[in-house]
């Protein structure tokens, strides 16, 4: 099958850190089908050569293993192609439709690495152009947008040239190994689904740590913020994802339907509530790794004033029966104490107990997405030291290694995604109504905080965030999993 993968913001960051690696891996592992152009596009002035040893450079950056001996990158560059290109003018797309014509690849990938403000122009431009056939898709990068109504104007203009199911809109989290496991978890084995639910569940806890602060984003963060960057999207589909009921069939809609319901049944925001069940913090200068680090507020880029949170902890819950008066707790942030990302499902305690347990002992899984991708299923049992004691129980638990099991080499996010869109698979792409709803759903609390003059609050990089956000589980009786 031949393609053409149209690369907007073909020297951008993303491009170079991501999406090429990613096509280089899916090009080595013999996964890219064979009949393969990628046509890079930017403003700036290069011809195919110079694009081609411009990437050459970058991929000395890439982590050893995936990166291109010199032979593997000789045969990848064949695919390498450069266009310059002004959005503004409508002459370049005249050169761009061209190019895709003469060929008339199979499949058109448009891939949108640019920020938002360019979604609407350039899919105007594709369609004036008829780069919109149907055998075209588009690939959207967030932010779609920075609140409901962005997030809207951008759909309704990119669905003026594309139809739903041309249009990809990525959410990497869905395409990591360890959130496809998840699916397998829950939709594959027969195990989990009796208790998946509040009869047996007391809580769940969802954390997307980071220990990187905002390196060279600090100018696109301080209009953003942890809210926007990571809860809006990742961590709502790593809750839909935990939460949704079974879907009827593995395609598409069926997966998406159900991730829409889980979104549409999250408890609305009350004034008591956003007090109560909203943290937001700020990092302030720490220690990391044994290393000095600077606050937030003196990253480049950034505001010395900014309240922009970098941390975010909320409690959120779900009305539908299999889930009520069940606490979802989100968490994430920034130069956190490690990049950790998990989620833990508590489950009740025995309704009788005829053991001694440690005190708040119960059951738990902890399905760990990064550093590490496995499963740990916490149970208690008679250890060893309690020879002369029978009645004492210890926690002891079933570790399942993905990465030793399968192989740390696995199908990356990206590598994933992007086979995925060439294949036309929607299954792990965003649908509209679920970003709107996701929208929705947290623009309450940019209201709260825009008319809050409390402000964020500070934690030392290196730690689990503001204090307050352990207060907020703690009022719960429950408390995160490293405080465990
Ligand atoms: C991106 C955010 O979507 O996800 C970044 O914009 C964040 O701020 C990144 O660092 C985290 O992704 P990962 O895959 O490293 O956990």
């Amino acid at each position: 099958m031949s393609f053409d993968l149209v690369l907007f913001g073909g020297t951008g960051d993303l491009a170079w850190r991501k999406l090429l690696p990613a096509l280089f891996q899916a090009f080595r592992h013999g996964t890219l089908p064979a009949g393969g152009r990628i046509i890079a596009i930017a403003r700036d002035d290069h011809s195919d050569e110079q694009y081609r040893s411009l990437i050459r450079s970058r991929f000395e950056e890439v982590d050893l293993a995936k990166r291109p001996s010199a032979e593997e990158f000789e045969r990848f560059a064949g695919l390498l192609h450069y266009l310059r290109l002004d959005a503004s003018k409508p002459e370049d797309f005249e050169r761009l439709a061209r190019t895709v014509k003469e060929r008339n690849a199979d499949v058109a990938v448009v891939y949108l690495a640019v920020g938002p403000a360019l979604f609407a122009p350039v899919c105007e431009q594709l369609a004036a152009h008829g780069l919109n056939t149907a055998n075209t898709r588009i690939v959207l990068e967030k932010p779609l947008g920075h609140d409901l109504e962005s997030n809207r104007a951008i759909n309704e203009t990119v669905r003026g040239a594309f139809g739903e199911n041309q249009i990809f809109r990525i959410d990497h989290y869905l395409g990591k190994p360890s959130v496809q496991n998840l699916f397998a978890l829950r939709f594959g084995n027969a195990l989990f689904e009796p208790l998946w639910r509040r009869d047996t569940i007391a809580s769940i806890e969802i954390t997307i740590a980071e220990d990187l602060g905002v390196e060279k984003r600090g100018a696109f963060y301080d209009t953003t913020g942890a809210l926007r960057d990571m809860v809006q999207n990742h961590a709502l589909q790593l809750l839909c994802a935990i939460a949704m009921e079974p879907p009827i069939n593995a395609h598409a809609d069926a997966i998406r339907d159900e991730k829409l319901k889980v979104l549409r049944s999250l408890k609305a925001w009350t004034p008591p509530d956003l007090q109560q069940h909203v943290v937001r913090g700020q990092y302030a200068a720490g220690t990391i790794d044994g290393e000095h680090v600077p606050g937030y507020r003196d990253e480049r880029g950034v505001d010395p004033q900014s309240t922009t949170e970098t941390f975010v902890a909320l409690r959120a819950e779900i009305a539908s029966w299999r889930w009520a008066g069940v606490p979802f707790y989100i968490r994430t942030g920034k130069r956190l104490a490690g990049r950790d990302a998990h989620i833990v499902v508590n489950f009740r305690q025995t309704p009788h107990a005829i053991f001694n347990t440690p005190a708040g002992a119960a059951n738990r899984l902890m399905i760990s997405l990064q550093p590490r991708d496995g499963l740990q299923l916490h149970l208690l049992a008679q250890g060893q030291e309690n020879r002369r004691n029978g009645h004492t129980l210890s926690p002891v638990h079933l570790d399942l290694d993905f990465d030793r099991r399968f192989g740390s080499e696995r199908v990356g996010a990206y590598e994933r995604l992007l086979l995925d869109v060439i294949d036309g698979r929607l299954n792990l792409f965003v649908r509209s109504d679920e970003q709107e709803e996701a929208w929705r759903w947290v623009e309450p609390i940019l209201e709260w905080w825009a008319n809050d003059e409390n402000g964020p609050r500070p934690y030392a990089a290196g730690t689990w965030g503001p204090s307050a956000s352990s207060a907020m589980i703690a009022r719960d009786g429950y408390c995160w999993s490293e405080e465990l």
